[in-house]
Order: C-alpha cells, then structure tokens, then sequence
C-alpha cells in the first residue's frame, strides 16, 4: 500500500506537469497553424484539468495528504518541466512524449491498485491511461504531414 500511495502521488504531480504544459502550449503556440494548435492544446488541458480534483481525491481516499505546491510537484513529478518556448512541431512532439509517458504511468500505479484490491482506484486510473491514449493519437495524426 505504501508503494502504491507514492507512485499514486508520483502520478497526481505528473498529471499536473502534463497540465500545465499542455496550457502553457495553449497560449504560447504561434505560427501559420496557430488556430488548429491552439484547439487541439486547448481540448487536451482541459480533459486533464477537469480529471486533477479526482486525481487529488483519490489520493485523499487512501488515507494520504495530497501535493499541492510548486516545490512538492517539481520534486514528484516524472514530466519534465518546460520553460522555453518551443517552435510547434517540438511542443506537438514534446507533448505526445509526454501522454506516452502518463499512460504509461497510469497503467504502472493501475497494477499496483489492482494488487492492492483497490478497484475503483484501478478504474479511475485505466480512465487516466485510455483519456492519455486518446491525447496520444490526437498529437500523432497531427504531426502526420508537419
Ligand atoms: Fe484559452
């Protein structure tokens, strides 16, 4: 259980990585295909986003507290932060690393709930790994024909 609570934060402040970076694309792309990737980032952010209040309270569930700063996410996080300003084909490749990496996270602390009996954890998680495929795919077609 305790190491399924530390890979279940692990994953919470990558989540949040993921987040973050995906706006921050949102409002930094340029170029001729600004429109398009300025959706495209925009539908991403917003999935992830509306999964973090779960993601925290889930944790919350098993009896751990949640990560909630700057620090502790930076420390936690396995989605390497990004502070340039990357060109977009970098930020749609950048980004699909990313989900890559978040699904795969998903499924590592999934096999860990499901070990530990914790059903719904595993479901809310296989929620987490399938909405990161589908991200994924959106980011592949995209830089198809770039
Ligand atoms: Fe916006």
């Amino acid at each position: 259980m305790d190491e399924l609570k530390k890979a279940l934060k692990i994953a919470f402040a990558s989540e949040f990585s993921f987040y973050l970076k995906a706006h921050f694309f949102h409002w930094n792309v340029e170029g001729s295909l600004f429109k398009q990737l300025h959706d495209l980032f925009g539908v991403i952010y917003e999935e992830v986003y509306d999964s973090i209040d779960d993601f925290a309270e889930n944790i919350r569930k098993t009896g751990s507290y949640t990560p909630g700063s700057f620090q502790r996410f930076s420390m936690l996080t396995q989605v390497d932060d990004e502070v340039n300003i990357p060109g977009p084909r970098d930020m749609i490749e950048e980004l699909l690393t990313d989900s890559d990496k978040m699904a795969g996270i998903c499924k590592m602390v999934f096999d860990l709930a499901e070990q530990a009996g914790e059903h719904g954890l595993a479901d809310f998680l296989a929620g987490r790994q399938d909405a990161h495929r589908k991200h994924s795919w959106m980011l592949r077609a995209t830089l198809k024909d770039l």
